[in-house]
């Protein structure tokens, strides 16, 4: 088993080498294309490790065939269709930008496959989870996150792989994206190795804001002292990307100072838009915030936050009980 797995590492390898000769090759012109319309530099594409399938539905089954890889392993590594409705295994990424997966050791684990048109779905074609790929426990770009993020002492998480790319290639080295999901806690504990509190910067789209809403109730009971999490939204439907390309880095790093702790963001989420000018719908609200109050497990934490909480709650309901109730 340990003899396979070094094996998929390899064969991951040699597939990334192989996406980025395509890319680099007569045929990659498109791609190439497609990624300077999104300025993504050609010292990224190095750096990044940025390839191109092509549309070949054998294309990269051979070519690992010639380099002496069994069908099975380039199966067990993601790479090929297959299974018993399916006669001859194909390849699964084919025509798309290839964006290769780190592990925190660096090694290529998967892929993100991006379609070069608006027409083709899904926009994202993923490695599939494997032996050496388990999304939920990856967050992209942290291998060259790492030594950033401490000297920096901070780290900015965003959503996409663009994103962390475009933030990346702006200077801003410390960022990593969590591949457009809620966090899981593996993830959470994966950045909190990068910086005491990560700055999650998630699009403004219901998705981003429902994967923020999300992610802390996952975050909640793994809150430590001197651990958590800050947040920020991008305006206007616009991720990182869009908005370093139109307006520049200055203006991506205004959004950042604009972030807020999470404190402020759950109590936004349980009260925005909340009427709460009667005793039993006070009683309600009040109840919701301390249930999930109470998932804090590090009691000095969770001390704080029933303090903070009760304090909040009776500032809230002081003014609204002023006014008239109808
Ligand atoms: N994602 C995915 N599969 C999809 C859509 C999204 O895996 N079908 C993940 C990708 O990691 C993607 C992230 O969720 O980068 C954010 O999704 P979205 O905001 O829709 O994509 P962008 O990263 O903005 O993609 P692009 O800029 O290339 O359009
Ligand atoms: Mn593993
Ligand atoms: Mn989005
Ligand atoms: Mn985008
Ligand atoms: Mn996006």
């Amino acid at each position: 088993r340990e003899q396979r797995q070094k094996s998929l590492f390899e064969v991951m390898e040699l597939a990334t080498t192989y996406f980025e000769q395509n890319l680099a090759s007569r045929g990659g012109a498109q791609a190439r294309g497609y990624l300077s319309d999104r300025a993504i530099a050609p010292s990224s594409i190095v750096e990044f490790r940025i390839g191109y399938a092509t549309a070949d539905r054998f294309a990269l089954k051979e070519y690992l065939g010639s380099k002496g890889v069994p069908v099975e392993d380039m199966i067990e590594a993601g790479l090929l269709i297959a299974g018993d409705d399916i006669p001859v295994p194909y390849d699964r990424f084919r025509d798309r930008v290839m964006i290769p997966i780190h592990d925190q050791r660096g090694r290529v684990v998967g892929f993100g496959g991006r379609a070069l048109r608006q027409d083709v779905q899904p926009k994202y074609l993923n490695s599939p989870e494997t032996s050496i790929f388990h999304k939920g426990s990856i967050v992209f770009n942290f291998h060259r996150a790492r030594q950033p993020a401490h000297e920096a002492n901070s780290v900015v998480a965003v959503e996409g792989y663009m994103d962390a790319i475009a933030v990346y290639q702006a200077g801003i080295k410390a960022v990593v994206a969590t591949m457009g999901t809620a966090f899981t806690e593996e993830q959470i504990a994966t950045l909190w190795r990068l910086s005491p509190e990560p700055v999650v910067c998630f699009d403004s789209d219901r998705a981003g804001i429902a994967a923020a809403y999300r992610s802390i109730d996952r975050i909640l009971p793994l809150l430590r002292v001197g651990k958590t999490f800050r947040f920020v939204f991008m305006d206007e439907q616009k991720d990182p990307d869009d908005l370093i390309r139109e307006k520049g880095v200055e203006a991506f790093r205004s959004v950042l100072s604009g972030s807020l702790p999470l404190w402020d963001v759950l109590w936004q989420r349980e009260t925005d838009g909340q009427d709460v000018r009667t005793p039993d719908r006070q009683a309600a609200l009040e109840q919701k915030l301390y249930a999930l109050v109470r998932t804090i497990q590090d009691p000095a934490v969770n001390t704080a936050f029933f303090r903070t909480s009760r304090m909040q709650l009776a500032n809230l309901f002081w003014q609204v009980n002023r006014g008239p109730t109808r």
